[in-house]
């Protein structure tokens, strides 16, 4: 056995010496403090029969007690010993490339989860202050006194326009519905009324689909009214999942003119007098579908992106003439727009376990109105959203080319209601 080289280290001393061809390191450990460096170590805690590296000695002598952020293993050798190149400089501790790549890593890593918490968790944060607040401190207004008496629902005579209508009444809003069929708007106001007890409903029929030719009349009918809140929730969809190609020229038109045309015409309406008196609230339906471009959808959900971003914007410019702007991007919501979904057997498939039943998502989305900028309109959509923005776009889009290629196949021979 060679004569052992005894070597400080932070918690007591380290052994080492060699055996014949085997090399042995001891780690010895001191209980007392550096000041025991002189005296004769007492503990020996473990010892490691290994065949150690040639140049193992000379790296646990001079470089390893030596460098400031040394592996905590003894075994480890340092850069320069590791590539065999001979210590051209008093040694310092080197950083491999393998090091620089794991710390640009987690650096990187960090920073997605963190934006990744904010995006999908101030909703959720937000609402619970508010709430809070609320709770504890009171000084909560009533909608018509922080926005004004009327609220104008787009599409307001089914679906989800109708659940808002229903809300908003119940929150003494004044309700002006709007739709194509004057028969069924009268039905819904007639029931509104029943239910919410002096709650005042109008109705104004109006076809979004015939474009720009009605929004004289519309400007007209509206200057009458003191609009505090505006429900732009008007939106078609095409029948079942098809290809752009195979699409009816009209229904193109139909979801452009109607899923975007109608936000932004009635904002361009509705904006300047609520600038006047500085209150009001936009509400900007878009969907799920925004998220991601979606095959068989194409369209549907570029008009959807569209709104997220016209809103999105919007609320930035309306914010200093205290305007609020809300966007609202739900998932699958059970109304006559999903209806193909359900499959006609009265059986449950993948898809229609998803749809969440339209007074659900009001209850949530009604919550939200005056407390988020920003919201799905239903916690469970809420998550969903939150795990696809976990994807990198191009995953995101493999999903939903997968989801709507299966969709299209499935549902291509199915009808839906006509909206
Ligand atoms: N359902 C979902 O799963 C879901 C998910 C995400 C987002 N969204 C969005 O939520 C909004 C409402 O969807 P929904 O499912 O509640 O739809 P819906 O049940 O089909 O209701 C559509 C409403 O819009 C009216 N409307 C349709 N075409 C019109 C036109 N050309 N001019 C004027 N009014 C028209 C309809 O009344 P008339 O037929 O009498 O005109 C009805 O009141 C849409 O913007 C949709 O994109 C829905």
């Amino acid at each position: 056995m060679c004569a052992p080289a005894l070597i400080p280290s932070e918690t007591g001393f380290l052994l080492a010496a060699r055996h014949g061809t085997t090399s042995t390191v001891c780690v010895i450990i001191n209980e007392a403090n550096d000041s025991c460096r002189s005296t004769k170590p007492k503990t020996v805690y473990r010892a490691f029969h290994q065949p150690i590296h040639p140049l193992r000695q000379h790296c646990t002598a001079h470089c390893w007690p030596r460098c400031p952020e040394r592996s905590p293993s003894p075994h480890q050798l340092c850069f320069e010993c590791r590539i065999g190149r001979p210590h051209s400089r008093p040694h310092t501790h080197t950083r491999t490339l393998g090091d620089m790549f794991m710390q640009l890593v987690t650096v990187v890593g960090v920073y997605a989860t963190l934006c990744w918490l904010y995006e999908n968790l101030r909703t959720p944060v937000l609402l619970l202050v508010q709430g809070f607040q609320q709770l504890f401190l009171g000084g909560q207004t009533s909608l018509p006194q922080k926005y004004g008496p009327w609220a104008v629902i787009t599409g307001g005579s089914d679906g989800i326009g109708k659940g808002y209508a229903h809300y908003l009444a119940s929150q003494g809003m004044k309700v002006l519905l709007i739709a194509r069929n004057e028969a069924k708007l009268k039905r819904v106001a007639d029931e509104i009324m029943a239910k919410h007890q002096g709650a005042e409903v109008k109705v104004l029929v109006a076809d979004f689909s015939k474009g720009e030719q009605i929004y004289e009349r519309l400007e007209q009918e509206l200057a009458a009214f003191d609009i505090g809140i505006l429900v732009n929730n008007v939106g078609v969809i095409n029948e079942k999942p098809i290809q752009v190609d195979r699409m009816e020229k009209r229904m193109l038109w139909d979801l452009i003119n109607i899923n975007c045309g109608a936000a932004t015409n009635l904002c361009n309406i509705a904006v300047p007098a609520m600038k006047r008196r500085h209150r009001g609230l936009i509400i900007n339906i878009s969907s799920l579908a925004s998220v991601a471009p979606t095959p068989y959808l194409a369209i549907y959900a570029a008009t959807k992106a569209y709104m997220t971003s016209f809103s999105l914007a919007l609320r930035q410019e309306v914010a200093p003439y205290g305007i609020e702007c809300q966007t609202v991007a739900p998932g699958y919501v059970h109304t006559s727009m999903t209806e193909y979904l359900n499959p006609t057997d009265g059986q449950k498939n993948a898809f229609s376990i998803r749809l969440v039943k339209v007074a659900d998502m009001i209850r949530y989305a009604g919550y939200c109105i005056g407390k988020v900028d920003q919201t799905t309109g239903h916690w469970s959509h809420g998550i969903q959203t939150a795990t696809l923005n976990m994807l990198p776009a191009s995953l995101k889009l493999r999903v939903f080319t997968r989801l709507y290629t299966q969709l299209l196949h499935e549902y291509s021979n199915t009808d839906k209601k006509t909206t």
